[in-house]
């Protein structure tokens, strides 16, 4: 199979699996794990404009690989077999606000989407990289965001509520428009990101 369609196939199963054993009470976060899993149900067709990218995070991410626990689906195979395609990115609405070791730190990268290398108009399914000390300021962003942790330890706020510490098996929903931070204090993190509703506009700095 290839491989982009081989990782499309994984999410949609790891999200199926989600979807059947929790009991979250909120009518977001229910929409957006099924319009992501109504969406990863369609063939997509392949983005051939879509290239290869570097960020300086990048650094990290075969430790990241090799630190995902084997439960998770395949997921460490996948992404090996896919990382000499990714199309690694940094948010233009940080530039000039966020600091210079934020972007030595910091990327993520759209795998399907709009501009994924698989192509679909209404979710992004991508991954975030984070280095092994970095603090991801405070952002927000109109569509639905839900975050399955894959590898490492890292911390995660909402509102202004205490950080919490976040591991593999661990999931994270952003409703619209709520702020969030991160922060790693040791070992980089590897986590599955997708959004849905309004996906146009990047997150912005609050
Ligand atoms: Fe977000």
């Amino acid at each position: 199979m290839d491989n982009a369609v081989n990782f499309k196939t994984l999410v949609n199963k790891f999200y199926k699996n989600i979807v059947s054993s929790n009991e979250v009470d909120n009518s977001n976060y229910h929409s957006h794990l099924n319009e992501v899993i109504k969406s990863l149900s369609n063939d997509l067709e392949k983005n051939l404009n879509y290239i290869y990218s570097y960020q300086p995070v990048c650094r990290f991410l075969d430790s990241c690989i090799n630190n995902i626990p084997e439960e998770f689906y395949g997921f460490e195979n996948s992404i090996r077999n896919i990382k000499t395609q990714l199309n690694w990115q940094i948010n233009n609405n940080y530039k000039k606000i966020f600091s210079k070791d934020f972007f030595y730190n910091e990327s993520f990268v759209e795998i399907i989407g709009p501009n994924g290398l698989l192509i679909s108009p209404n979710i992004r399914v991508g991954l975030l990289l984070l280095g092994e000390k970095v603090f991801y300021p405070s952002h927000n962003h109109k569509a639905l965001e839900f975050y399955s942790i894959l590898s490492g330890k890292s911390m995660w706020q909402q509102n202004n509520d205490s950080f919490e510490q976040k591991e593999p098996g661990d999931n994270i929903f952003h409703d619209m428009w709520v702020p969030h931070a991160m922060e790693t204090t040791g070992e980089p993190a590897l986590a599955l990101f997708s959004w849905s509703g309004d996906i146009t506009d990047e997150a912005v700095p609050i």
